[in-house]
């Protein structure tokens, strides 16, 4: 393939006129030899020859002479030609001069610029020579050493959940959408309560992935002090990324009215509701000048981080997830249902690494963690718990897929008492039972790696996907 420089050179070389080459001897010699004839032919005629002879003779010579003469005229413009190129080329020349000019004054402002340059690598203002980092001086929030160095390892999990995240990739586009096409467009297909939980889902999954993977970019990452978890957080950063890619696969292949299907979280009060209380939990640590480091500020970071991992994707995330995993179990609407059974072992994974994160911070930093933070936690996960069974009474007015709001609602007393233990704090409902224990076996990609008869996808490090 030709560079741009080589294509360029090219052009200018086709386009360039072909030079006539001019041969001085060749016209000198026809000039001569045409003299010569004149001389050796017999006198036709006499001086006292007439004009019209003389006028013959001066024809005979001039048509033997034409073509040199054409050459010299050739010659004569292509030298006109010569001239007005090396005009140009003095032009050209002139021009280069010039840009080497502007060259040479570009580089030195270059390494004037270089020269005033403060090594400190940026953000961090780190002082030249200050010693290398060392495991002791990470800490999850408020770390002063060097975040763009990786290793040495502190923090393993946050590692380890990388490459676990990495080992699970998967694209939307590789599931199989046919049965479920056909499915959605016979009207007989799906029971009107059945499609209304694929429309609510899609219509709650589809924005709230987003609000997650705004949050993350532009709230969590920037306070989040520690390399290998922020390596973890670009991670799901790209995993979120496809979970929104993947209802939006499932919402276009259906052929649903997408306006209708985005505008959901606005429109709908159980979807809106769910919505809202995420992004109120954004505002505080997304605003560009809010800064960690005070007891206040550093509470305000863990209300984030509690409110999208241990509640939205915790919490919020369950009903619908259990709604259409268990239409895949019956056979239903098995491309939607594998997207989301995909879909949910990573948000599993996320939640596993947030309380992760969250469970650190509070060991580092004791003082964050009092009774009144604690008492808030609490309430903010039965919040999160009351909206999700809310939701689930506007899906399910009746009883659908084997399973009714009530069931719905025991299964996230069993799942907010899980969120509770999980970081540390009393059940709010003792002795609740899992009525779905196969959504358990679902993450667990050791067991169910054919789980809807669909197609195997093997993950290289599936064990390590592990809930409850
Ligand atoms: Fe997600
Ligand atoms: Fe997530």
């Amino acid at each position: 393939m030709l560079s741009w420089d080589d294509y360029h050179e090219e052009t200018i070389a086709t386009e360039k006129p072909e030079q006539t080459k001019v041969a001085p001897e060749v016209i000198d010699a026809a000039i001569k030899q045409v003299d010569a004839e004149a001389e050796l032919a017999p006198p036709t005629k006499t001086h006292s020859s007439t004009a019209a002879d003389y006028s013959a003779a001066e024809r005979e010579r001039n048509t033997v002479l034409e073509p040199a003469q054409n050459y010299v005229n050739s010659n004569i413009s292509t030298d006109t030609d010569t001239s007005a190129t090396a005009s140009a080329e003095t032009h050209q020349a002139t021009e280069a001069s010039s840009t080497d000019q502007q060259n040479q004054s570009a580089l030195e402002r270059a390494r004037h610029s270089l020269d005033k340059l403060d090594p400190a690598p940026g953000l961090e203002e780190l002082e030249m020579g200050a010693q290398r980092v060392q495991v002791d001086d990470k800490r999850m929030i408020n770390c002063r050493a060097d975040l763009n160095q990786l290793v040495p390892f502190k923090y393993d999990w946050a590692w380890q959940k990388y490459l676990d995240g990495c080992a699970n990739h998967w694209m939307p586009q590789e599931v199989n959408m046919t049965a479920d096409v056909a499915l959605w467009k016979n009207p007989e297909g799906l029971s009107d309560d059945e499609r209304l939980i694929v429309m609510r889902s899609l219509g709650y999954f589809s924005t709230a992935d987003s609000l997650v993977a705004n949050n993350l970019v532009l709230a969590i990452y920037r306070h989040i002090t520690c390399p290998e978890a922020r390596q973890y957080l670009l991670r799901q950063a790209f995993e979120e990324a496809i979970h929104t890619h993947a209802y939006q696969y499932c919402i276009e292949s259906l052929g649903m009215d997408e306006g209708e299907v985005f505008n959901m979280y606005r429109e709908v009060p159980s979807v809106a509701k769910k919505a809202a209380w995420s992004i109120s939990h954004t505002s505080g640590i997304g605003d560009p000048n809010f800064a960690t480091g005070t007891t206040e500020a550093d509470q305000e970071l863990l209300r984030n981080l509690i409110g999208f991992y241990v509640v939205t994707e915790g919490i919020f995330f369950y009903c619908g997830f259990t709604q259409i995993l268990s239409m895949g179990r019956r056979n239903k609407m098995t491309g939607v249902a594998e997207q989301f059974q995909y879909i949910l072992r990573d948000e599993s994974m996320h939640l596993n690494f947030g309380i992760d994160v969250i469970n650190q911070i509070k060991l580092e930093n004791p003082h964050l963690w009092s009774e009144d933070f604690k008492e808030e936690t609490t309430q903010m996960i039965l919040e999160g718990m009351e909206l999700e069974i809310a939701y689930a009474r506007d899906t399910m007015p009746r009883g659908v897929l084997g399973m009714n709001a009530g069931i719905m609602e025991e299964y996230l007393h069993f799942i907010a008492n899980r969120r509770l233990a999980q970081l540390g704090l009393k059940e709010a409902f003792p002795g609740a039972q899992n009525p779905f224990p196969w959504m358990s076996e679902i993450m667990d990609l050791r067991k169910e790696k054919n789980f809807f008869e669909t197609r195997v996808i093997e993950y290289q490090t599936g064990g390590a996907l592990s809930w409850e």
